[in-house]
């Protein structure tokens, strides 16, 4: 049987500039060259979308056969008229693989809904992206008994490549949930969504916590934000998921 791919995905939302992240980026590229890691290990960092194009021409150049690249929102459309919208088509072209739909910070800041995000992920994948789409409930709601059910409505519709569920409390807290916790949420995703996708967590994830998550059944990664910003955290990430994959 086919070993599992494993996933880092770094999601660098708006806590880098433009400037940083692609400094950064760079670091991680020599940092690279310097580690090999195990094939089935993916590498996916999502700058600040403004930073994409300079980030994904020192891809291009590096040849990196292990990192990719995502786009931290997309557009719902091809084309048209949508001020502020980011043609899928266009980051194809960059060379950018991945496409974040649904994070919980565009659901709450940005009004995006569950019907938003369906439309978010099939422009993506007519535009040749993958998708990594976010679920996850709230505090509320998981104290209401509600996980299975916010997560069965989040996923209905919405073909993905990855599905990262990510508690919306555990959310740059500081505090993930308990492992165990999440495993049940992992099993149902891998039970309920279309197509089969990678599952992975999110929140609040850290070089300390990372392996509980990893050692998961049904789960092929994690999603990180903050602790991915700085070079030494990522690092430290990666070579800890590589050695499980
Ligand atoms: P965090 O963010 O790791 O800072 O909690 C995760 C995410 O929002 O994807």
């Amino acid at each position: 049987m086919a070993r599992m791919k494993h996933y880092v995905i770094a999601n660098w939302k708006m806590y880098l500039s433009a400037q940083k992240s692609v400094a950064t980026f760079k670091q991680l590229l020599r940092w690279e060259k310097t580690h090999k890691w195990n094939k089935n290990l993916e590498v996916v960092v999502a700058p600040p979308l403004i930073a994409l194009p300079e980030i994904a021409a020192l891809l291009r150049k590096a040849r990196s056969s292990q990192i990719r690249l995502c786009a931290q929102d997309i557009g719902f459309a091809e084309e048209g008229a949508f001020t502020g919208g980011i043609a899928p088509r266009d980051v194809k072209r960059l060379g950018v693989q991945y496409a974040l739909v649904g994070h919980s910070e565009r659901r709450q800041y940005f009004s995006e809904d569950t019907g938003l995000c369906r439309r978010k992920a099939v422009a993506a994948r007519a535009g040749g992206l993958k998708v990594v789409y976010c679920v996850g409930e709230t505090k509320d709601e998981r104290h209401a008994g509600r996980v299975h059910d916010v997560v069965r409505e989040q996923l209905a519709g919405v073909k993905a490549d990855v599905v990262a569920y990510e508690p919306r409390w555990a959310i740059g807290t500081g505090i993930p949930i308990a492992p165990g916790e999440a495993e049940t949420v992992h099993a149902f995703i891998a039970h309920e969504a279309a197509g089969k996708p990678a599952v992975c967590y999110g929140g609040s994830v850290s070089p300390e916590n990372v392996m509980q998550f990893v050692a998961l059944e049904d789960t092929a990664g994690v999603l990180v934000g903050s602790a991915s910003t700085t070079l030494k955290s990522l690092c430290s990430i990666i070579s800890k998921v590589d050695k499980r994959s």
